[in-house]
């Protein structure tokens, strides 16, 4: 495993942080999947009280899982990231939420603590900063929070003004292959010494599935996702990459690629730009899967149809696109159901960070998907 060292600490963090937010269904699997990834030389795991790990569950049940698992070693040897989810509405609502994840994790403090989760700047200048600031400086000095963090969907312009206010150590923003819009966020934090947290290095798990195209383009890659997670890691201002990880195999794969040293040669950057460039016009849809937009009160599989459209249209994987769209249904586990059982309410469009049109592209999925 690699690893980074944290802002101007001597933390060395692992390449590869584990991401709570998706979790494998069975509890007991779960926490025995986070600790695989700690006996393989992970130390960082990231959740959130509004995280399931998983749609059956409660919120709060990722964090409660990541107590379990952090269990299996010594406290110090692990890095803990949880966040804020309360909108700051109040000091003593912000302390509530920060004391909830502590008894969720069930541990005396918290590594790096997302100060707001999704903190945008109007959050940021118009409650955190005035009903919650005062409340974080107190809760740093009585040592439940180790280092001050926020994650972010704001415009990369928004997410530099934030760590301009030189409060924050680090920032967990979006960063992938498909993705790249925050490079100049990353570019700023490498020159101030902050750290970059990645969160869905894999695409949310669109380049979980193979793409012969994107691995062709690198000799000697072995799979689609080991080639995000380099290019994510390839960048020297990314210190770790979390990665939501639900299977043994999948763990094993990640840990091996934070563990190569092999960096990208400026020709393969330069060919995985061209191939990106050339399928950009194709990828429109930009679903990360992280289904702030549920529940839809049609239960509606909104991120699911997006999964499968992108299998379609960006990679051209249409049969298996279909396949998967197929599985929607009153019938199926989940019970989500396919695209035209839409109303358009809007609801969706309101919370998705992507800002995607869900309802226009539900249709296009449905055109294109249906049997
Ligand atoms: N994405 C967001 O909007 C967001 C927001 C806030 C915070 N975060 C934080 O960032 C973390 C990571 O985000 P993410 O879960 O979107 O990360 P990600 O690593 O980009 O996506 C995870 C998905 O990628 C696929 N995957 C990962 N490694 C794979 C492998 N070796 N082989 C095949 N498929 C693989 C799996 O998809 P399948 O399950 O489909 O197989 C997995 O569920 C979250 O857990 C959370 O802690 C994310
Ligand atoms: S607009 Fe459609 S998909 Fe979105 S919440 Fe309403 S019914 Fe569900
Ligand atoms: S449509 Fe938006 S909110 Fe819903 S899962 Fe996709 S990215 Fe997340």
């Amino acid at each position: 495993m690699q690893y980074r060292k944290y802002a101007g600490t001597d933390i060395k963090l692992s390449a590869l942080g584990f991401g709570a937010m998706r979790l494998p269904d069975d509890d007991d699997f779960a926490v025995e999947c986070m600790q695989h990834a700690l006996d393989g030389g992970l130390n960082f795991i990231d959740s959130a009280p509004g995280y399931r790990g998983g749609s059956e569950r409660e919120p709060g049940s990722s964090e409660k899982l990541v107590g379990r698992a952090i269990k299996a070693v010594p406290r110090d040897q692990v890095y803990v990231s949880t966040k804020n989810a309360t909108g700051c509405p109040s000091a003593s609502e912000w302390r509530e939420g920060l004391e909830n994840s502590l008894r969720n994790l069930d541990t005396d403090y918290i590594d790096f603590y997302q100060l707001v989760h999704g903190m945008r700047w109007e959050s940021y200048t118009e409650a955190f900063r005035p009903n919650a600031w005062e409340e974080a400086l107190k809760a740093r000095d009585e040592g439940l929070i180790r280092h001050f963090s926020f994650s972010s969907h704001d415009s990369p312009e928004n997410i530099i003004k934030l760590l301009e206010e030189g409060i924050f150590e680090s920032c967990i923003i979006q960063y992938n292959l498909l993705d790249r819009a925050n490079e100049p966020v990353i570019d700023y934090a490498r020159e101030n010494g902050i750290s970059i947290l990645v969160m869905g290095p894999v695409g949310g798990g669109r380049l979980g599935m193979r793409s012969e195209q994107l691995e062709s383009i690198v000799s000697g890659v072995r799979s689609t996702p080991e080639l995000a997670l380099r290019f994510v890691l390839n960048n020297p201002g990314v210190t770790t990459a979390l990665s939501g990880m639900n299977t043994i195999e999948m763990i094993d794969e990640n840990i091996a690629t934070a563990s190569l040293d092999s960096a990208l040669s400026d020709d393969e950057m330069a060919a995985i730009e061209e191939t990106l460039k050339k399928n950009e016009a194709l990828a429109e849809l930009y679903c990360t899967g992280c289904d702030y937009c549920m529940p839809c009160p049609q239960n509606v599989g909104i991120s699911r149809i997006f999964a499968a459209m992108n299998m379609h249209r960006v990679w051209g994987m249409t049969e298996a696109a279909k396949q998967r769209y197929a599985r929607l249904g009153p019938e199926s586990r989940s019970g989500l159901l396919q695209a035209d059982a839409c109303v358009e309410c809007g609801s969706c469009e309101t919370l998705c960070p992507q800002n995607i049109p869900i309802i226009e592209q539900l249709k296009e999925s449905h055109e294109a998907l249906k049997g």
